[in-house]
C-alpha cells in the first residue's frame, strides 16, 4: 500500500499529538514530535547555563545536542544525548522558554534537517508548527488543527496532571496565548496554515471521532 506523509500543524494544546499518535498506530507508521525536539533544545540551554541570545553560544551548544526517540512501555520518548528526558521537557520552566527559542534561525534549521531526514521514507504522521509549510511541503495529507483556548487550556490542565505536573490553570492559559502569539508572529517559519491543508475544529469532537475524520482523509490520498 501507498505510504504517505502526514503533516499535522496547529496552536498549543490542540490536540496534535493526541492525533499524530492515534493516526501513527492505526496505520503503522512512525510518528514524530517535533515540538519535542524544540523542547530538548530549550532543556540543554537551559540546563547548561547557555545563553540562547548569544548566537556563537547557539552554534557550539548545536554542535553538543544528539536528539533520538525510543519507544518505551508503548510510549514514545525523548532523548537528549542518551538520556530519557521524556517528562523533563514537558514542565512548564520548559514551556516558558521554548517558543523564544524557535524563533533561532540555527536551532530552526538543525531540526528540520534531522526532520526531514527522519521523514525519508515517508509512512510518518508529523505534528508541529510549520511541518506543512517547511519541513514537508510536499506531504500528501496535511491537517491543521484549531480548538478554543478554554477547552485546550482545560486538556493540557488533565494532561500535565496525569503526568503528575502540578500547574495553575491561569498560567498554562497564559502560557498557551503567549506561545501561539509568539509562534505565529516569528520571522523564520511561523506557524500557518499550509493553502492546501485541511481545517478539523476539535472543540466539541471526541479523539475517536477526530481520528475517524482524520482516517477518511488518509484513505482518500491513499486511494488517489
Ligand atoms: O508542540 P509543543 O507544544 O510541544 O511545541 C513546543 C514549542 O516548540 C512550540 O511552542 C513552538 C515550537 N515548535 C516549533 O517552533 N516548530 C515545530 N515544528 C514544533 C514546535
Amino acid at each position: 500500500m501507498k505510504r504517505i506523509i502526514v503533516a499535522i500543524d496547529g496552536f498549543s494544546s490542540c490536540g496534535k499529538s493526541t492525533l499524530a499518535k492515534g493516526l501513527a498506530k492505526s496505520l503503522h507508521y512512525a510518528y514524530l514530535d517535533t515540538g519535542a525536539m524544540y523542547r530538548a533544545v530549550t532543556f540543554y540551554f537551559l540546563r547548561q547555563q547557555i545563553d540562547y541570545n548569544d548566537p556563537a553560544a547557539v552554534d557550539e551548544a548545536l554542535n553538543h545536542i544528539h536528539i533520538h526517540f525510543e519507544r518505551i512501555d508503548g510510549q514514545n520518548c525523548t532523548f537528549l544525548n542518551d538520556r530519557n528526558i521524556e517528562h523533563d521537557i514537558r514542565e512548564m520552566w520548559v514551556s516558558e522558554h521554548v517558543s523564544p527559542v524557535s524563533t533561532i534561525s540555527a536551532v530552526r534549521r538543525a531540526m528540520v534537517h534531522q526532520q526531514q531526514a527522519m521523514g525519508a521514507r515517508r509512512g510518518i504522521v508529523a505534528d508541529g508548527r510549520d511541518i506543512g509549510t517547511v519541513v514537508f511541503p510536499d506531504a500528501e495529507l496535511k491537517i491543521f488543527l484549531i480548538a478554543d483556548v478554554d477547552v485546550r487550556t482545560s486538556r493540557r490542565h488533565l494532561e500535565l496532571a496525569a503526568k503528575g505536573i502540578d500547574a495553575e490553570w491561569d498560567d498554562i492559559k497564559k502560557n498557551l496565548e503567549e506561545r501561539d502569539r509568539i509562534d505565529s508572529s516569528r520571522a523564520d517559519s511561523p506557524l500557518r496554515k499550509a493553502d492546501d491543508a485541511v481545517v478539523i475544529d476539535n472543540t466539541l469532537l471526541s479523539e475517536q471521532q477526530q481520528l475517524e475524520k482524520a482516517l477518511a482523509l488518509v484513505k482518500e490520498k491513499i486511494d488517489s
